[in-house]
């Protein structure tokens, strides 16, 4: 039977969701903080994001964890495989599968206690002899408690690592770093710069998945914070920033309007295409990626990319 650690409880949830939404709706420019998009509609609705023609990255990430998983588990025998944000299990089964010969104990790390409960269990049924130990954390502020130990890999998959500034991500790696000891390495998986155009159209589909998920948000704030904003009132905005090399995710307010959030005692006025930030999705190079780790005392040890170098999945570990 899987172990579950709660650091977070629904609670904890709720407050940081209330401040995330007041400050963010009372700034200029108005901005929503991403981690909100995943309820069980918003889950759902990015899994379906994952199987579109125009989105690759989980495919191609999928493609070199498929081609490296034995290459993964013989450079860095892992004991101990941490992942942080546990997604729904396929890239999961791939590591677990090729770390056999040496894995012990596998730790997946989230937010959300019902989605990890259940994961955890089925990963439990599944590999009898592997020791299951989930943490319900913020991975921005729980790091130093997850289970230490001898030989642990840290999975950071799907590109979130693109989903921070990059002063959060510093400190992020920054505090990964200090969590690790010298035998620990850390494989993070990134999007790479390409065509503006392909990037685009992975954030701004055809049949728009991407601008439901998008507006998704919106239901979660009218939900929890008892808000009402009107859903079909907000238009999907996906853009490539050239000079940050970042897509930028935003609603765009179709017209004048004013939306109360009720739990904040809140009246919040939107302008006539007035546009909100819900999203960053930093796209890298080596050198930007080299940048990043080495600041926070890390170094590139792997570089594995798809054949039409996409994205990459680097295996880093800290440097001496
Ligand atoms: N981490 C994903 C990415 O950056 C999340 C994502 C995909 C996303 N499509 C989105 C977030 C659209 C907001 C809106 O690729």
């Amino acid at each position: 039977m899987p172990i579950i650690k709660r650091f977070l409880t629904p609670d904890d949830l709720g407050k940081s969701l209330r401040q995330d939404v007041a400050d963010g709706l009372t700034a200029f420019p108005k901005t929503l903080p991403p981690k909100w998009f995943y309820d069980e509609r918003g889950s759902e609705l990015f899994e379906e994001i994952t199987r579109l023609e125009e989105y690759y990255p989980t495919r191609r990430e999928r493609a070199i964890l498929t081609e490296r998983a034995t290459e993964i588990a013989s450079v860095t025998g892992a004991r101990t495989l941490l992942e942080l944000g546990a997604g729904s299990g396929e890239k999961t089964r791939l590591l677990l599968d090729a770390l056999s010969g040496t894995l012990e104990t596998y730790v997946p790390v989230d937010v959300s206690g019902d989605f990890l409960a259940s994961a955890a269990d089925q990963i439990a049924a599944e590999y009898p002899g592997l020791r299951v130990q989930a943490v319900v954390a913020d991975y921005e502020r729980h790091l130093d408690q997850l289970p230490a130990g001898p030989r642990r890999l840290i999975a950071f998959l799907g590109g979130t690592i693109g989903n921070m500034e990059p002063a959060e991500r510093v400190s992020f790696l920054g505090g990964l770093r200090a969590s690790m000891g010298e035998d620990d390495a850390l494989l993070i998986g990134a999007d790479l710069v390409k065509e503006p155009q392909r990037l685009v159209r992975a954030y701004d589909d055809a049949r728009g998945v991407t601008a439901e998920f998008n507006r998704n948000v919106l239901r979660v704030i009218n939900r929890e914070l008892a808000a009402d904003f009107d859903v079909s009132r907000f238009e999907h905005v996906a853009v490539w920033d050239r000079e940050r090399e970042r897509i930028e995710m935003r609603l765009r307010s179709a017209q004048a309007q004013t939306v109360r959030v009720g739990a904040l005692d809140l009246v919040v006025e939107f302008a006539a295409g007035e546009e909100m930030r819900t999203e960053i999705s930093a796209k890298f190079r080596r050198e930007s990626f080299e940048a990043s780790v080495s600041s926070a005392g890390l170094g590139i040890d792997q570089w594995w990319t798809d054949t039409d170098r996409d994205f990459v999945l680097s295996l880093v570990r800290p440097s001496l």
